[in-house]
């Protein structure tokens, strides 16, 4: 199958698309509903049932999810509501809409998609992509090949403060500083992953990746830095990938 639905879901948002395999573009438009509030499990589930209600969709729906994820549960609540912990997103989603749902983290889903279709394509090195939002998502590659799972929003540096805390969009709101204020934080914690890691490249994605003009001549780092290709959409299109990939399992 070439067309599949891909649901980016955010602490804020949750985007659907569909996505166009053979060449990773979308298409189609955009819809978006608001992450309802709490975003308990039964309240999500019916924002993503209307996604997919409003493409008239039967098929695999491919889902980034804000959280760890290991084989469909989610395991963390940073952003949502803690009663997430323990859910099993791919039943839950999946009883909703009707359609077998494939969940990876969020970050991973728009890695992926960066190393298919954008930024990352053809890049051998180690690669770290990061997702500027309400948190901050991370993915992992060397060689083309994943490691999954990374969460580096959560490192914790700067004197015992949680990076995702610290340089987050959601941080820049919260705390009411200026773009260029948030971009010295960030770029003190790209200095940080690259005192751990020595990545050969950074892709920024997420909302924030939208705004890469203004602040980039604020990021430092010997490590290349780049805003993702597919921005914002990088989530929904991996989401579709992942869900291509795994269907083949069942
Ligand atoms: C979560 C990650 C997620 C990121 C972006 C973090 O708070 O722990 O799993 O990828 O937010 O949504």
């Amino acid at each position: 199958m070439q067309t599949i639905l891909g649901i980016d879901v955010g602490a804020s948002g949750i985007k659907g698309a569909l996505v166009d395999l053979r060449n990773g573009k979308l298409s189609g438009e955009r819809f978006r509903v608001p992450t309802p509030q709490p975003s308990t499990p039964a309240a999500m589930a019916s924002a993503f049932a209307e996604i997919v209600e409003f493409f008239g969709y039967k098929g695999p729906v491919g889902c980034g999810f804000p959280s760890i994820v290991k084989n469909g549960v989610c395991h963390s609540a940073a952003n949502i509501d803690q009663s997430w912990i323990g859910t099993n997103i791919e039943t839950v989603f999946g009883e909703a809409c009707g359609c077998p749902v494939f969940a990876t983290n969020d970050a991973d889903a728009a890695g992926m998609a960066e190393m298919r279709f954008g930024m990352g394509k053809d890049e051998k090195g180690l690669v770290i992509l990061l997702t500027i939002g309400t948190g901050i998502g991370s993915a992992m590659f060397y060689k083309g090949h994943m490691l999954p799972g990374t969460e580096l929003g959560h490192l914790i540096f700067k004197n015992n403060r949680v990076a995702e805390v610290y340089c987050s969009s959601g941080a820049r709101e919260r705390l009411k500083i200026s773009r260029s204020e948030w971009a010295d934080r960030f770029n003190e914690y790209l200095h940080h992953l690259e005192r751990i890691f020595s990545p050969d490249l950074f892709i920024l994605g997420g909302g924030e990746s939208k705004f890469f003009e203004q602040y980039k001549h604020q990021l430092t780092t010997q490590a290349r830095v780049v805003p993702a290709r597919l921005l914002n959409n990088a989530g929904i299109i991996g989401a579709a990938a992942y869900a291509a990939e795994h269907q083949k399992e069942h």
